[in-house]
């Protein structure tokens, strides 16, 4: 808990000294680091305002220490299908229960990240927004909901905060804040940024799987040296990908109108918009309607009716939008109505696989392409069938996200123990990369596994190198379908519970990074039992345990 809390608990008494500035502070919720730099740039405007602005993670404040904030700024991202992210949980459940403290004397406003891909669209925020209510506190601005391409949204809603919180001003304090000054006041940060990505060259790309396995996943080596990015091992990458070429000729011919052809209001053409800057492939919950709204298919126009979201999973799964619109002939449009139902193209986020204290001038990235055939047509991820396939030798355009809650452990001598089946190794290897270079001497043991190991064991020299060099001190594997029963990580992580919770007790650091759905939740489960079996703990007793790793910070997971 440290630095921050005291920090917080050393604000009240600089506030009540002085009543010429007013305190804010900045609460953050962050799975991928998003709502953290939010939170930094809406504290440097605010100071920028003689605002004294304080930014703290959730997990570093207590529920308790409302009591002496007035004014509270919370961003906060959904994590899943509406679900906290990970340093928001447990102030969320001491804020929900039934002895939270009253808040009449604090103003709030909430900006909520998500992606209205998912169910629980912006859950997280929502819940906070009505929790602060419940408990009395004053709505100062009125909550924003920003969906993946969040910019402008929080920017309006960062504008309303500042000019409610400007209300609030004392007297004294020289009146209304001036709204230019703070414009001008924009904090420094890395000049490559979704809006203007770096265009990378693509130095490398191998495959990593070998023949006969059921996935392609392949290593990626990104040319940095020319002004490029910084990064730190933890971190994502961001891709800023184009279509398929010969998904865009498909939509042409499905509007049976050529490339050139002109959309009311944009200034590019059909075929630019539909290959740089439209969602072409993922359908969006807009263009199902209007799909539904125009067929006589009743089971869709039932599923649309009803908002039924199982059904909806089962119908999308293995189609793209072209195959839904080409199932649906009676169902036309024109190229503007089909233009206004297409979603901008997002980035895609990527774990880094690289430490640049190791690589200087480069950035790597640890893919699986995401293939299949449907209906009789060739299906492909966008991002990583467009690094596979159509980068080449050319570059890509690339940002990179901070995810400050994902790093190595700040002591050096504390275990790290890290699961990553799969592509979820990723992190990992920048991670042994960074402890390598770094020199730290803590004790490394790596949970790795997928399918088999003849075609699956990816990065299988570089692990053993790392061994001989006695940088990974251990290495457990788990490949699930070289027998006849299923062996996953969290199999090992039980058959080696004894050692597991030794090093835990060492102050070990416990990393999870993967599937998310299925995956990291067993292996949570599988957690709590290895303690509780170990420390001969409850189920409840257990949990506490996990719960002061998280409030450590020595339980974080980098999941999707
Ligand atoms: P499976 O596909 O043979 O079931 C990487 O995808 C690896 O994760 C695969 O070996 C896969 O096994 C495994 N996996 C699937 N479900 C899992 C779960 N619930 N927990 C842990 N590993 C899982």
């Amino acid at each position: 808990a440290g630095l921050h809390t005291q920090m917080l608990a050393g604000k009240k008494s600089s506030t009540s000294e002085s009543q010429s500035t007013i305190t804010a502070h900045i609460l953050f919720g962050t799975q991928t680091g998003n709502s953290e730099g939010l939170a930094e740039d809406f504290a440097a405007t605010l100071k920028a305002e003689g605002v004294n602005a304080v930014v703290a993670s959730l997990d570093d404040v207590e529920v308790s220490a409302l009591v002496e904030m007035n004014y509270v700024f919370l961003i906060t991202s959904t994590y899943g299908e509406g679900e906290m992210p990970d340093n928001a949980q447990l102030f969320w459940d001491a804020l929900k229960a039934a002895d939270a403290p009253r808040l009449e004397h604090m103003h709030f406003s909430v900006l909520a990240l998500g992606d209205t891909a998912y169910d629980g669209y912006c859950e997280a925020g929502k819940q906070f927004d009505l929790r602060f209510e419940q408990l009395g506190a004053k709505r100062l601005a009125a909550r924003v909901d920003c969906d993946v391409d969040f910019e402008e949204s929080a920017d309006g809603w960062m504008a309303s905060a500042r000019e409610e919180l400007a209300k609030h001003k004392p007297e004294d304090a020289g009146g209304p804040i001036p709204h230019s000054a703070a414009a001008a006041a924009k904090p420094a940060k890395s000049k490559w940024t979704r809006k203007n990505p770096f265009e990378a060259p693509v130095t490398v790309n191998h495959l990593l799987s070998g023949e006969g396995s059921a996935k392609e996943i392949r290593h990626y080596e990104f040319d940095l040296s020319n002004d490029g990015p910084n990064y730190v091992a933890g971190d994502a990458l961001n891709i800023v990908p184009t279509n398929d070429p010969a998904l865009v000729s498909e939509w042409l011919d499905y509007l049976g109108v050529s490339g050139d052809t002109a959309v009311s209001g944009k200034d590019k053409s059909l075929e630019e918009l539909l290959f740089s800057q439209l969602e072409i492939s993922t359908p969006s919950s807009e263009f199902i309607k209007a799909i539904a709204a125009r067929t006589d298919d009743e089971h869709l126009q039932h599923i649309v009716d009803f908002n039924d979201k199982e059904a909806m999973e089962a119908y999308l799964w293995s189609k793209d939008a072209l195959d839904i619109a080409r199932l649906h002939p009676k169902a036309r449009f024109s190229v503007d109505e089909l233009i206004k139902l297409f979603k901008p193209l997002q980035h895609r986020a990527y774990s880094i696989s690289s430490s640049s204290k190791m690589f200087a001038d480069s950035v790597h990235l640890t893919i699986a392409s995401v293939r299949y055939e449907s209906h009789g047509r060739k299906h492909g991820g966008v991002a990583s069938c467009f690094l596979a396939d159509r980068v080449g030798n050319e570059k890509s355009k690339v940002f990179v996200s901070p995810n400050k809650s994902f790093r190595v452990p700040e002591n050096n001598d504390v275990p790290m123990i890290m699961v990553g089946p799969g592509t979820g190794i990723a992190p990992f290897r920048a991670f042994l990369q960074e402890r390598q270079a770094i020199g730290a001497k803590g004790y490394n043991w790596l949970f790795f596994g997928d399918q088999h190991e003849k075609t699956d064991f990816i990065y299988k020299d570089e692990l053993a190198k790392m061994q001989s060099d006695g940088i990974l001190n251990r290495l457990d594997l788990a490949f699930s379908r070289d027998q006849a029963e299923k062996i996953y990580v969290q199999t090992r992580m039980q058959e080696h519970a004894k050692d597991l919770y030794a090093a835990l007790e060492e102050g070990g650091h416990f990393y999870v990074c993967g599937d998310a759905s299925r995956m990291a939740k067993d292996v949570d489960r599988a957690l709590h039992k290895v303690i509780s079996e170990q420390a001969g703990l409850s189920s409840d007793g257990a949990m506490d345990y996990v719960n002061l790793m998280k409030k450590e910070k020595r339980y974080v997971r980098d999941v999707y």
